[in-house]
């Protein structure tokens, strides 16, 4: 079992990262709960598969488990579940001194740690993150939150689990639809680093094969790290913590263009990243020759995603829609280099419209033409 720990002085907390190791949660729980109660939150799918197995670990704690099954997927996070939460907490009497834990993908750790840092005032709790995407990204940090219909992730809060536990184990019945996306933000890390995890990922990516342990491990822990020392840098991502959005203002205007739900966040960020590097290229040619090792891994991706209609027109009206509404001019963050990333300002329309358009032609002729979708 790795640890990885996330330096908030007060509020500092662990990852761990395993494989088959689920007897280690229970240890989690021991440390972290003070009272003999546990509210656990199971995201539905995860709960067919492996909610028995959970529950057995817990309950060797001799804990009393209130449990709570929400059903999967984005439209879980909505003030309407969110409300039945309440009710759930509330109706069993829920103690500021009790403990919530959150087993499931992103959706469930946003859903579940807003709920926690709001009901009583905050309530402490733990995430066991069960796809990669959530590993790596979405369990840690602190962010949490649910989508209004005005936006996504538009009603949140910073509120640190006291542990996140990750287990590849939970990872084997992940569709590889989600595997592949949860690669995505992976990515990001290996722009963004350069070194080692660029390193990892590639050797994973030419090995295909998403399920190896082992392999995923190498991709998880550097990750974490990665993360991790961003967040205790800027916890609340008024510096550093901006670089995590690399290739995000066009993956979020890919997945809006692609018709919401048609994309996973995490493939709209693998056709993100390649935007940005064409826009790094586009900018300064001398980038093109430090880029062309991370364009080759970004383009072995998207023969892995499936083919969805976009069109070049729809992803800039996106672009420029949320650039509007948040107020943000034309900057963008590129790179000089994998491990360089830099913030470029009043990038023209025109450069915009050529990366977008290098990358779609890309993604139209490509996409899909090696995914690995082999009946999980
Ligand atoms: N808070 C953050 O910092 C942060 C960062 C990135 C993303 N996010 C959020 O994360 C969410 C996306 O998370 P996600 O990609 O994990 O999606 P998700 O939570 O919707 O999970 C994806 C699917 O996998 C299923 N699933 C979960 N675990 C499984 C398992 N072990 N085996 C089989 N099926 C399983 C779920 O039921 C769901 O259908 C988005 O809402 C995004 O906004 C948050």
């Amino acid at each position: 079992m790795h640890i990885v720990k996330v330096n908030l002085g007060l509020r500092s907390y662990p990852v761990l990262i395993g494989s088959n190791e689920v007897d280690r949660l229970t240890r989690q729980i021991d440390r972290a709960a003070r009272t003999n109660r546990l509210f656990v939150f199971f995201d539905a799918n995860l709960y067919a598969l492996h909610g028995d197995l959970i529950k057995r670990h817990l309950r060797r704690s001799t804990r009393n488990i209130v449990e709570m099954v929400i059903p999967g997927g984005e439209k879980s996070k909505s003030a309407t579940v969110l409300n039945q939460v309440y009710d759930h907490l509330l109706h069993e009497k829920i103690s500021r001194d009790d403990f919530i834990l959150a087993c499931g993908g992103g959706v469930l750790s946003d859903l579940i740690g807003y709920a926690a840092a709001t009901i009583l005032r905050g309530v402490r709790w733990g995430v066991v993150p069960t796809t990669l995407l959530g590993m790596v990204d979405a369990a840690v940090g602190g962010k949490t939150g649910i989508n209004h219909r005005l936006g996504k992730n538009l009603v949140g809060a910073f509120w640190q689990p006291a542990f996140v536990y990750c287990d590849t184990y939970f990872l084997h019945t992940l569709p590889s639809r989600q595997m592949v996306a949860g690669l995505g933000e992976v990515a990001k890390y290996a722009a963004l680093d350069g070194g080692l995890i660029l390193d990892r990922l590639r050797r994973f990516v030419d090995k295909n094969d998403l399920y190896d342990d082992r392999l995923l491990r190498s991709l998880i822990i550097p990750s974490v790290r990665y993360k991790a020392g961003i967040v205790a840098q800027d916890e609340r991502e008024s510096g550093r913590r901006i670089l995590l959005n690399l290739g995000h203002t066009f993956a979020h205007a890919i997945e809006n263009a692609a018709g919401y739900g048609r994309l996973l966040h995490g493939e709209a960020v693998i056709l993100g990243l390649l935007a940005a590097v064409e826009l790094s290229s586009l900018i300064a040619w001398r980038c093109i020759r430090p880029l062309a090792s991370y364009r080759s891994l970004l383009e072995k991706l998207i023969t892995w995603l499936p083919q969805v209609r976009l069109e070049s027109r729809n992803v800039l009206n996106a672009m420029a829609l949320d650039k509007k509404r948040s107020g943000l001019k034309q900057r963008f963050l590129i790179l000089k280099a994998a491990g360089e990333p830099i913030i470029a300002d009043n990038i023209s329309i025109r450069l915009t419209r050529l990366a977008v358009d290098n990358m779609l032609e890309y993604y139209r002729v490509h996409g899909g033409t090696n995914a690995p979708y082999s009946g999980r």
